[in-house]
């Protein structure tokens, strides 16, 4: 089976909800606005960012 021909749903970036953009050198999900950085399920691994882009529980991100 070919692994790396498909990637998750786009993602929106927990910081002020960017997309994210998928990063196939580094493997990550990089944010164009500010540079936070995700990996491949959306663990935050660069903010300034400071939770994970899970993408499935957005509408926790602004209390
Ligand atoms: S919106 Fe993604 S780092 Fe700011």
């Amino acid at each position: 089976m070919k692994k790396g021909s498909s990637t998750p749903c786009p993602l929106r970036c927990p910081h002020l909800g960017c997309q994210l953009s998928w990063n196939p050198g580094e493997k990550s999900w990089d944010c164009p606005c500010h540079g936070s950085r995700f990996d491949y399920d959306g663990n935050l691994l660069s903010g300034p960012a400071q939770i994970p882009a899970s993408g499935s529980s957005a509408d926790t991100i602004d209390g």
